[in-house]
């Protein structure tokens, strides 16, 4: 097995402020981040340097979707300047730069090698650790580092995002335990589905936002599974249906001439209170469950206004302390790699044989 041999560069450092570079390409953003932070025994907080995002929003945008080979594809002509251009914004050179952190797993193949094949080379060229992440792990830490003078551990965490809806109970930061997720799509998924169908373009989470605050959320009486059983399971695949259904007539039957067109911004207010409505519930029920007493969200839907907004309701009526992180930690980028510091904190560096996993883990850490 090949090992980084370079713990004792990690090690050398402990007590000091070390910068790591973050590496983070799991599905249609390439990200690169320096971050400074703590070595072991030392109390210092986390500071994000520089966080570089190169987004492919337009390659994928026609498409209505990600395109897995163009997402490699484009993840390989932008990595290595992304990368350069993190380390000049965080005014370093790379040999300033003591760890490589990498997201490796869950997300796109193809995406996932080109970040983890970049983070290999940098921590053989530069002799330095490498440490493996999970994007997940990534995602709720992020309230760590929005809040650092803040207790955020033990929470319940939710990702919620276009590739991801899924609850965790987090005794720390890399005691993640799987509680429960979608069944099929992913509840930013299914914003950008429906976002597609009523023709407000893509990523469809904001364009439904915008739509649905010129309507009424309760125009339409939208399924909301599962939201009266104990099982803590999302599936949005029926509520999509329902939208297709109100829009074009069920399959084999003639839509009946309607008096008057279905107004678009009611079916997105509507649609929209129906997610909102089952996200928070499952929360509540996961809190319940669990007893914990904090909630800590990640992932892009966390950008919904509705969302926050009943999720804070939910919050100061059941006595639990939220943490959502600014929108530009909430989506993908490479400062979820700050993660790689409770590893480092415990010497979890990771051998340079590491490769990458497509598929969720039901216990991240
Ligand atoms: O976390 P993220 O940047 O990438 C991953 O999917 O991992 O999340 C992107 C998702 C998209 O599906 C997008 O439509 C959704 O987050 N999103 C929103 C909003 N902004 C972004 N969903 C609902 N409301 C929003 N304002
Ligand atoms: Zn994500």
């Amino acid at each position: 097995m090949l090992a980084t041999d370079h713990n004792q560069e990690a090690r050398d450092c402990d007590s000091a402020e070390m910068p790591i570079l973050a590496i983070e390409t799991t599905c249609d953003e390439t990200g690169a981040a320096v971050l400074v932070g703590p070595g072991a025994g030392s109390t210092a907080v986390i500071r994000v340097l520089s966080n570089v995002v190169a987004s492919q929003f337009d390659l994928h945008a026609r498409f209505g979707g990600v395109v897995p080979e163009i997402a490699a594809r484009a993840h390989l002509t932008k990595i290595l300047p992304v990368i350069d251009q993190a380390v000049v914004e965080a005014g370093l050179t790379l040999k300033q730069i003591r760890a490589v952190a990498v997201a490796v797993r869950p997300g796109l193949v193809g995406s996932l090698v080109v970040g983890l094949s970049a983070a290999k080379s940098l921590a053989l060229a530069l002799r330095i650790p490498l440490i493996a992440f999970d994007h997940l792990e990534g995602h709720l830490y992020a309230s760590q580092l929005a809040f650092p003078e803040r207790i955020v551990y033990p929470c319940v965490g939710l990702v919620v995002s276009g590739g991801h809806t899924h609850l965790y109970a987090c005794e720390g930061p890399l005691e993640a335990a799987f509680l429960g997720g979608t069944i099929d799509d992913a509840a930013g998924e299914a914003f950008d589905k429906v976002a597609s169908m009523l023709g407000l373009g893509f990523p469809g989470g904001p364009a439904v936002e915008r739509s649905a605050a010129l309507g009424n959320p309760r125009a339409y009486a939208f399924p909301r599974a599962f939201i009266h059983e104990e099982r803590l399971a999302f599936s949005f695949s029926g509520l999509k249906t329902a939208v297709l259904y109100t829009l074009k007539g069920k399959p084999g039957q003639l839509a009946a001439p309607a008096a008057s067109p279905p107004h678009i911004p009611d079916i997105a207010a509507s649609f929209q209170q129906a997610v909102v409505d089952v996200l928070v519930q499952k929360c509540r029920q996961a809190l319940a469950n669990t007893g914990m007493k904090r909630l800590c969200i990640g992932g892009g839907v966390a950008a919904n206004g509705a969302f926050r907004k009943a999720l804070q309701a939910m919050a100061s009526r059941d006595g639990i302390e939220l943490f959502i992180p600014p929108l530009d930690l909430c989506t993908d980028n490479a400062a979820l790699g700050a993660i790689a510091f409770e590893k480092l904190r415990r010497g979890l560096t990771t051998p340079l044989d590491v490769d990458v996993e497509a598929g969720l883990r039901r216990s991240p850490a």
